[in-house]
């Protein structure tokens, strides 16, 4: 694969020291393509929220290396991963972090608005949307077009 968006070298992580040390991510080496759609699967406690945390900067690693658009994100300052990570990565969490009233549109937007992005599309077509929960509650329903 040339150029992945993300690149996942080789990265460790263990939660905990010494006797309750729990290494979670042992060495995990993973590309993602521009477009790829990736599924991390798993029985709860493997680590896939670990994965995704340490891909994405919400964590530190304890080795290897987060490329994502060939930058090395944990080579960063903390303030500087802050600032990437608000225009660059977007989270939706499993059932929290998310405002009911907001559509599932809007609720992506809203963390780009405080960014200062302006929305290409009127606030009206974004109002008649329906609330988040509805087509999270729904996952295999379409998100509202
Ligand atoms: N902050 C933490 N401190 C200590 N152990 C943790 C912490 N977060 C997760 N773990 C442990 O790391 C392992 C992986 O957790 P997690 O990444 O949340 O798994 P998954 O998302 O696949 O359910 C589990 O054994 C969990 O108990
Ligand atoms: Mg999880």
């Amino acid at each position: 694969m040339t150029n992945p968006v993300v690149r996942l070298k080789d990265i460790t992580k263990t939660y905990g020291d010494g006797r309750i040390a729990v290494p979670v991510l042992r060495g995990v080496s993973l590309d993602v393509a521009e477009g790829e759609w990736v599924s991390v699967m798993g029985p709860s406690g493997c680590g896939k929220s670990t994965l995704l945390n340490c891909a994405s900067g919400l964590d530190r690693i304890d080795g290897g290396s987060v490329l994502v658009e060939g930058e090395d994100i944990h080579s960063m300052s903390e303030r500087r991963r802050t600032a990437w990570r608000a225009r660059r990565t977007g989270f939706v969490f499993q059932g929290y972090n998310l405002i009911p009233v907001l559509s599932a549109v809007e609720n992506v937007e809203m963390p780009l608005l405080l960014g200062g992005v302006r929305p290409r599309r009127p606030a009206a077509r974004r109002s008649r949307r329906s609330p988040a929960w509805g087509w999270v509650n729904a996952p295999t329903t379409s998100p509202p077009n």
